[in-house]
């Protein structure tokens, strides 16, 4: 397992950065976009190196069921971050649509054309304190589907629509790419990577042909110690 440590958020987000950068110059490159606020500062260092992303398609692993200006939403933190010069197209869910799965739905056909058919080049993904990743929570539906590459996904927890790209769709991504930052985080990260449990973002890991996870010091701080 590719495990990569940094001493802090920001020497973490200079990295993924300079990662997304290298892998970015190619034709037909596409960038699924974590959630969330970790990713936060890695937009911003990819807007800071000016990263050229034309011809790029970029787009979100998940989203939550929220206007597309709404502070929650993963876009518009993305457009935020990333800023309007990098060249690259961002494709988001169409909220107007009204319902979530129809919304999945057409997003799953806007990927697919976006995309050409292709897997996704390298996504990008979080780890809730929760082992959720993208919007596959624990014991949620969207964890269960095989057939679709995205979907709506009722999280019951937090009495939420979140749509959501599923396991097999991460997965086939030629890289996946974990953020992952913060004491809060170090528990989980213990169980998941060291221990195996299966919690979703291990599940995916798990299913996916090339990993790394991109850890600052202190969610990587229980790694490592004898169990
Ligand atoms: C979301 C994300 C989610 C996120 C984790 C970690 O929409 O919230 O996609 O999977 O990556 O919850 O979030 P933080 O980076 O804010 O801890």
């Amino acid at each position: 397992m590719d495990i990569r440590i940094y001493d802090d958020k920001h020497a973490l987000a200079d990295a993924a950065a300079r990662l997304i950068a290298e892998e970015a110059d190619r034709d037909g490159f596409s960038l699924g976009l974590a959630g969330g606020s970790t990713p936060k500062a890695t937009y911003e260092r990819l807007a800071e190196l000016r990263v050229d992303f034309s011809g790029s398609t970029l787009w979100l692993g998940d989203e939550r069921w929220v206007a597309p200006d709404h502070q929650d939403s993963n876009g518009f933190t993305a457009r935020q971050a990333l800023g309007s010069d990098h060249g690259g197209e961002l494709v988001v869910p169409d909220w107007a649509l009204g319902e979530p799965e129809t919304a999945a739905a057409a997003y799953e056909l806007a990927l697919d054309r976006a995309l050409g058919g292709r897997s996704p080049s390298l996504v990008l993904l979080g780890m809730g304190d929760d082992g959720h990743t993208a919007s596959l929570f624990p014991g949620t539906k969207a964890l269960d589907v095989t057939d679709r590459r995205y979907v709506a996904n009722w999280v019951d927890d937090k009495q939420v629509w979140r749509l959501t790209a599923t396991v097999p769709f991460l997965a086939s991504a030629d890289l996946v790419v974990f953020l992952v930052a913060g004491e809060s985080k170090a528990s989980m990260l213990e169980r998941v990577i060291e221990r195996g449990e299966p919690f979703p973002s291990r599940v995916v890991a798990e299913a996916a042909s090339n990993v790394v996870w991109m850890l600052d010091a202190s969610a990587a701080s229980r790694l490592g110690r004898p169990l």
